[in-house]
């Protein structure tokens, strides 16, 4: 036994950066941002906590299933970094919500969400829960070098969320990681102790843009057909697929490499950016509320990610 979603929720801070304001602080332009990416504007957090993405969105998921908090059994919070060091971000949803089941946060980079899912599945199929909560969230922006063209363009804030209860919504799932420490990694920053022999170092995002590319081209690609493929599927059986939303000539590479036609992709990023674990729920919830999901469509998800992470999966949508 395993899981199918009964409920989706997203939520992004208010505040709307263009492409446009960005060229005001770093040497780029709104036409260079579009064309190598597809981003037009994102979400960044002023007045918002992390906290408060991740609240907002879990309720909205825990609506759309016609879950109480009480009625959850676990919730997992898929994030590179909470509020706090500790508690877990997802101990601090757990006590806004006023659940009382067992909380705990991973951290898959961008490909989080597909890691919570995968642990969720365990739980199931061990029989320990009948509904579960996963919630995916990060803030980039806290974490950006805002002097740095080729990484502050590209990000965005926002989380996203899914109740999960028993059902064989999941056909296939497969993780993998590949430590490397060099192409797509932040410092954890300031260090107390002052017996600690190496330096503190700045808590920003570097990246080698170049070679992250190459990785996420061959990683979608890969990811996708072998979780149609261990779903028992052909590519004429999937309705839509959700890759992560990184840059959309990532996309459109994988796509041009892939037997799928091009309107069964659901592409968002060009109103939020990449923000991180929360890409896959975001753009489940947007696809789900505005009804383009059926009863029995077979949806695609490939995530990958600082670690370097990758995460696929083919989802049933067994929602009415
Ligand atoms: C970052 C990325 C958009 C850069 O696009 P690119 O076409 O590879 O561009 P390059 O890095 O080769 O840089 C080309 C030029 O554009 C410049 N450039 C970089 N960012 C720029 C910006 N925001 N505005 C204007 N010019 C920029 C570079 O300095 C470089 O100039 P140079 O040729 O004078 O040295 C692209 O590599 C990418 O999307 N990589 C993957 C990133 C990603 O997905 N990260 C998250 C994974 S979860």
């Amino acid at each position: 036994m395993s899981f199918s979603i009964i409920g989706t929720g997203r939520c992004v801070p208010k505040y709307i950066m263009t492409n446009q304001e960005i060229s005001t602080f770093v040497d780029t332009s709104d036409e260079w941002i579009q064309q190598r990416t597809g981003i037009c504007e994102r979400h960044i957090c002023k007045e918002e906590t992390i906290t408060d993405l991740c609240v907002t969105a879990a309720k909205n998921a825990l609506e759309d299933a016609g879950v109480t908090p009480q009625e959850l059994d676990l919730i997992i919070c898929a994030t590179l970094r909470g509020e706090l060091i500790t508690p877990s971000e997802a101990c601090i949803v757990q006590k806004e919500l006023g659940a009382t089941c067992p909380a705990f946060d991973i951290n898959g980079a961008c490909s989080g969400f597909m890691y919570a899912l995968d642990v969720a599945d365990g739980f199931f199929a061990r029989n320990k829960v009948k509904n579960v909560l996963v919630i995916a969230a990060d803030n980039l922006s806290n974490i950006t070098d805002w002097t740095d063209r080729s990484t502050c363009v590209l990000f965005g804030d926002g989380s996203g969320a899914v109740v999960l209860s028993k059902g064989e919504g999941l056909r296939s799932i497969n993780l993998t990681a590949k430590g490397n420490t060099d192409v797509l990694f932040a410092p954890r920053g300031e260090n107390t102790s002052p017996f600690y022999k190496h330096p503190s170092e700045r808590p920003v995002l570097h990246m080698n843009g170049p070679e992250v590319y190459k990785f996420a081209v061959t990683s979608m690609v890969r990811g996708i057909k072998k979780a149609i493929k261990d779903a028992g599927l052909t590519p004429d059986d999937i309705d839509h697929i959700i890759p992560h939303q990184a840059n959309s000539r990532i996309i459109e590479a994988a796509a041009a490499k892939l037997p799928i036609p091009h309107e069964k992709y659901v592409f968002n990023i060009a109103h939020y950016g990449n923000t991180s674990a929360s890409c896959m729920p975001m753009a489940l919830d947007e696809a789900n509320k505005a009804g383009k999901f059926k009863k029995g469509d077979y949806i695609a998800m490939c995530a990958f990610g600082s670690g370097l992470t990758t995460g696929s999966a083919v989802i049933r949508w067994d929602k009415d």
